[in-house]
């Protein structure tokens, strides 16, 4: 819960990141109350993909290219899911991203065996009577006497939204117990894996470039207490969002951990009486001497399909990690980034700006149907899709346009590729987009966050 006199706060570039999502929500409600809905992980847009997509995975046969490739046997990758979500957003990770790693582990709030991986329960760990009694762990209770059954329908993610009226208070029994998983997560880890430079920490909605993230990694000392990621405020502890995923150095969780332990106690209480796991974590680490590396813009808070390419802070950074990913984009950004490491070094990485050439524009040239690219600006009825588009020509500034469900025209002058989405149709005025791009600034050398 939030606890009085707690007010959660966006650091700048979060702000300024997340302002096209929160249009529609503008006029009720600020911003930064917005970003808890995201941080919570409100699926915003319809997801319906996620449904008709379980199970539907088949593993990627991938070659040499991710198991050699420079300083990967020196990390870890930590996936941290939930008994609610589990069997909606693990599969994709199954048969893509975690087949990249040397390593990796996962944590969910119950253990069992999920297509032949071992799933830890993170909460394994936590005192005794704190599971017996607190409110919060009846889910865990519950799945301790009868597994992943006990769930009912609306518990899931794929169907409940996780709306809580604009506290931060979400309603769903796994999101209750993802808080008390953090520090005994971070603990088993060092415990699991003491010998590791770097410590990657993902959601199931997380992407990452991991050839992009591996090179960044390699440019800076491990030796030193690290702790990357896309920061965010609550009160006055800044943290890293754990759904863009973080990077701890191997000091640094040394002695978070050592922290925790000497401590579990108050840790415990702390966060009895909090809301938000990884700022639970954030603060740890800081009592324990890591502040976070502000790494914004090179983790983002935002799907690959929602980004503002138009702030120019972004375009010629690296990019190594987004939020809200759906298994399909998933699938995509990962077959994209095969073939992108098929075409260059074991050196290259990605930035913005090849993300919104290579990977963006081929995917602006053509009508989608069932698609939504995040227009803003009502122009009033259509009856087709050629009416909305001659609006659009009309506006010189105008990129792309869409008819939505309610067969209304909408356009703006941001480009983007927008998210799967019932009933509306979405194009873009190509040579515009290519244009944006063609006048954008060129990219020289690059200043890795540290
Ligand atoms: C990583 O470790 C594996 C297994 O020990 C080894 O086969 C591989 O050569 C190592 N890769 C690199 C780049 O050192
Ligand atoms: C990276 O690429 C270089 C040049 O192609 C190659 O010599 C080197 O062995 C590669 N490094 C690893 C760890 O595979
Ligand atoms: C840390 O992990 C070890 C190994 O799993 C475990 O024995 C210990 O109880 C954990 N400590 C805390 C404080 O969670
Ligand atoms: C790897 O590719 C980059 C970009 O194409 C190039 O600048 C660099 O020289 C290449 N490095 C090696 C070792 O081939
Ligand atoms: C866009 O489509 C045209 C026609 O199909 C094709 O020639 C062009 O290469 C495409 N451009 C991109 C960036 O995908
Ligand atoms: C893009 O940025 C420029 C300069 O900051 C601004 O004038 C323009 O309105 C922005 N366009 C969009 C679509 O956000
Ligand atoms: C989409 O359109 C179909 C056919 O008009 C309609 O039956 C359905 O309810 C619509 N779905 C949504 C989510 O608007």
């Amino acid at each position: 819960m939030l606890a009085a006199g707690h007010s959660l706060r966006c650091l700048e570039p979060l702000l300024v990141l997340s302002r096209r999502k929160s249009q529609a929500y503008l006029r009720a409600i600020s911003v930064c109350v917005l970003l808890v809905f995201f941080w919570a992980n409100l699926p915003l847009f319809a997801s319906l993909e996620k449904r008709m997509l379980r199970n539907a995975y088949t593993p990627s046969s991938l070659g040499f290219e991710y198991k050699n490739l420079p300083g990967a046997n020196d990390t870890v990758v930590v996936m941290r899911t939930g008994s609610t979500e589990i069997q909606d957003k693990l599969p994709i990770h199954m048969a893509t991203t975690l087949r990249r790693y040397p390593d990796s582990i996962i944590f969910s709030d119950y253990e069992e065996d999920f297509e032949n991986r071992q799933v830890i329960d993170a909460l394994e760990s936590v005192d005794s009577h704190l599971k017996d009694t607190n409110p919060d762990f009846e889910l865990w209770r519950r799945l301790k006497q009868g597994g992943r059954s006990v769930l009912h329908q609306d518990e899931l993610s794929g169907q409940s939204i996780w709306l809580d009226h604009g506290i931060g208070k979400a309603e769903n029994p796994g999101w209750k117990l993802d808080k008390f998983k953090f520090l005994p997560m971070v603990n088993r880890t060092l415990h699991d894996y003491p010998d590791k430079k770097w410590y990657i920490f993902v959601e199931p909605d997380t992407f990452i470039f991991w050839q992009t993230l591996l090179v960044y990694l390699s440019n800076l000392d491990w030796t030193k207490s690290y702790y990357l990621g896309g920061e965010m405020q609550i009160g006055d502890v800044i943290f890293a969002h754990g759904g863009m995923g973080f990077i701890v150095s191997r000091p640094a969780l040394e002695s978070v951990v050592a922290q925790y332990q000497a401590h579990q106690r108050e840790y415990e209480d702390f966060t009895e009486g909090h809301w938000a796991g990884d700022c639970v974590l954030g603060k740890a680490l800081k009592d324990a001497g890591t502040s976070l590396t502000w790494a914004w813009p090179i983790f983002q808070g935002d799907d690959v399909g929602n980004m503002n390419y138009n702030y120019t802070k972004l375009w010629c950074q690296p990019t190594v990690s987004y939020h809200h990913v759906s298994p399909s984009v998933i699938q995509d950004l990962f077959d994209f980034e095969k073939t992108w490491m098929s075409d260059t070094n074991n050196t290259s990485f990605l930035r913005h700006r090849d993300i919104f050439k290579l990977f963006a524009l081929p995917r602006m040239n053509a009508t989608r149907t069932h698609w939504d690219n995040f227009c803003t600006d009502d122009r009033g009825p259509a009856d087709s899709l050629q009416e909305c588009r001659a609006i659009c020509v009309a506006d010189k500034s105008c990129l792309q346009y869409q008819v939505n469900a309610e067969d209304k025209c909408l356009t703006t002058s941001r480009p983007n590729v927008g998210q799967s989405a019932t009933n509306t149709t979405s194009d873009w005025i190509f040579e515009r987009v290519q244009e944006f791009y063609d006048q954008a600034e060129d990219c020289q050398g690059v200043r890795w966050i540290s």
